[in-house]
């Protein structure tokens, strides 16, 4: 095949002494020039690596001055022989580090206006700037980095579910509006002038659908879009490993993910992960670490010292205990320092939390010292000293509300002071299973039942008296896999009979009307011969967030969009021309009007 002159032998990342004396030629970014008079030197780049590049007088006198009009990020091909770096110049630190490239000839393939921040891995430009000129922080090597694990996270999943004979099967992205949860994105239909299609929440009823179809095993790598609040680890649109399996139970989805992420961690990570993982039931989980996410990789357990203070004479404790609230508290090891001011922080950082207060207590000596001590007996001194297992020198914090509360902001106080205290050792991985989730939790908003997971959830046999006498005491055969304190995964396994899914749809107050309306499809399904079936769902972005070791989601994803769901580089959501509008029959009021309405 005829090859240009200007043409790559060879990548950026390649090179190495076995070439010296060879005529090559590399294409690439400008990554940085050293003109040191007489001698040029450009780091060439790409996304193999980077080789250092000499302009000499001796090889090419004309390719030296060429060389001078080079700036950052042009694109050029360089033409030179590769030859061993002086004793001394040899760059550890790179892997073509031992050579150079002594240019004969360079072109210019293309120029490049000064960027607006510099390309490297460590990059001072704000959040904005970066997403704005996405195609330019994506030349930073770390970002490509990121981008190459996902690359090999997809096929890791993808070889792994092979082999244990799923089929890869894609669902719609025009589907009925089904909500899940969060709220559906819409897509009006121009045909049928006043419907509209939902953007999947998941594949959640297709999926199901699949196993009454008799497919046994299925996955996908699927987008799915959920119009809710952001945060560092929630897009509007995110990637799903989403899979179901037919004639199961819990155990077995579980041990196939088990079996999946031992894959996942020697293929990306080199490292071998030990099964099973361990189990925390939610209420475990709840009364020990404050949230249904522990992380794991650090101690600070909280403790409850409820029935201790019932009768204190601290009125606080008293009348949250006398009111069917909780005083849960945590041990900082060393906290005893602490000064008022920092207490002080810790208390506003309660505060902001949802709490009323902070009591934080010294421990010198086997004594407990500080504000509220005098109100407490000997006794209760004493048993919050037991359950804290605090030591001289630490800090007791307690936090006083109702029961749910106490623990959400004790859980968040952990969180905080294990930040703070740098206490996470981030050279580990925890993972875990948090197993018998209540089915249902009561929303004050609603005023009903809603699903905690989804309303296809199926309750434990043992419960399901239960569902008649005590709805909220009602566990489901759920299950959600946590690393490092972040959900990565839940699944469960699904009603399968019409009768129980009726059932389960009048607990949620869901007419049978309703639910004929919104999800007869499925209802229908189930009575055609549906298997007793089950599944899981991954947030992929998630998973390779953290096996990046990166903190928010947006570093794993190419072209993601901002807290306020913006895509800054290609201006979306934006206005649609009228005449697309027109013909969709849709209407527009303007914000103002709908304010000035309410
Ligand atoms: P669930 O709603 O728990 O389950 O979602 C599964 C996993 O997807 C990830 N996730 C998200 N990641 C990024 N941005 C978001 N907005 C976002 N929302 C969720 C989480 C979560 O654990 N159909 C069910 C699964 C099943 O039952 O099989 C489902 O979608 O890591």
């Amino acid at each position: 095949m005829a090859r240009e002159a200007w043409q790559r032998t060879h990548t950026c990342g390649e090179l190495r002494t076995a070439h010296v004396g060879q005529k090559v030629t590399l294409c690439g970014w400008v990554h940085r020039r050293r003109d040191h008079g007489g001698l040029i030197f450009i780091d060439l780049r790409d996304r193999y690596g980077i080789t250092q590049v000499r302009f000499d007088p001796e090889v090419n006198r004309a390719a030296l001055e060429r060389a001078r009009a080079l700036k950052n990020e042009y694109v050029v091909s360089v033409t030179g022989r590769v030859e061993k770096r002086p004793e001394g110049m040899v760059n550890p630190k790179l892997a073509t580090g031992e050579i150079e490239v002594a240019a004969s000839e360079v072109i210019v393939l293309n120029e490049a206006k000064t960027p607006p921040f510099v390309i490297a891995d460590r990059t001072e430009a704000s959040e904005e700037l970066r997403l704005k000129y996405r195609y330019l922080d994506l030349r930073r090597p770390e970002m490509q980095e990121n981008l190459l694990l996902r690359h090999r996270l997809y096929q890791a999943v993808r070889s792994y579910l092979n082999q244990q004979g799923f089929v890869e099967i894609e669902t719609p992205f025009l589907m009925r509006s089904t909500p899940e949860g969060a709220r559906d994105f819409l897509v009006p239909s121009r045909i049928h002038r006043g419907k509209f299609y939902a953007l999947p929440q998941s594949p959640q009823t297709y999926k199901q659908i699949l196993m009454v179809a008799g497919f046994d095993r299925y996955y996908q790598i699927v987008r799915c879009f959920r119009d809710e609040d952001l945060r560092a680890d929630r897009q509007p649109e995110f990637t799903q490993i989403d899979l179901e399996m037919s004639f199961v139970t819990r155990e077995d989805v579980m041990e196939l993910v088990e079996g999946l992420m031992v894959h996942i961690f020697r293929e990306i990570l080199g490292q071998e992960l030990r099964t099973p993982f361990p189990r925390l039931t939610y209420e475990e989980a709840m009364r020990r670490y404050g949230t249904d996410k522990p992380d794991l990789r650090f101690g600070m357990e909280l403790f409850d010292v409820t029935d201790v203070v019932v009768e204190s004479e601290f009125k606080v404790f008293r009348e949250v205990a006398e009111n069917h609230g909780a005083v849960v508290g945590l041990c900082l090891p060393g906290g005893a320092r602490y000064s008022r001011k920092e207490v002080d922080e810790l208390t506003q950082f309660t505060v902001s939390s949802g709490g009323r207060g902070l009591v934080a207590l010294k421990v010198q000596d086997r004594a407990v010292e500080g504000g509220i001590a005098k109100f407490l007996s000997t006794g209760e001194k004493t048993a919050i000293l037991e359950r804290s297992g605090a030591r001289s020198g630490d800090l007791i914090l307690l936090v006083a509300d109702a029961r749910e509360t106490a623990l959400e902001v004790a859980g968040n106080l952990r969180l905080y002071l294990a930040e703070r205290e740098n206490l996470i050792d981030r050279s580990v991985h925890r993972l875990a299973w948090i197993v018998d989730f209540p089915l249902l939790e009561w929303s004050d908003e609603e005023g009903r039942y809603v699903a905690r997971h989804h309303p296809f959830t199926s309750p434990m046999d043992e419960d399901l008296p239960l569902m008649d006498s005590a709805p909220e005491k009602v566990r489901a055969k759920a299950y959600d896999l946590i690393m490092d304190g972040n959900e990565i995964a839940g699944g469960s396994i699904r009603i399968h009979t019409r009768e129980l899914q009726r059932k389960m749809f009048r607990l949620l107050q869901i007419s049978d009307e309703e639910a004929e309306n919104k999800f007869g499809f499925l209802l229908e399904a189930l009575e055609y011969g549906a298997p007793p079936h089950g599944g899981i769902a991954f947030g992929f972005d998630r998973l390779a967030m953290l096996l990046a070791g990166r903190s928010s989601i947006r570093d794993v994803i190419a072209f993601p969009k901002t807290n306020r769901a913006v895509s800054l580089m290609d201006g979306a959501p934006a206005e649609v021309d009228p005449r697309q509008l027109a013909e969709l029959g849709i209407v527009v009021i303007p914000t103002t009007v709908v304010s000035a309405g309410n």
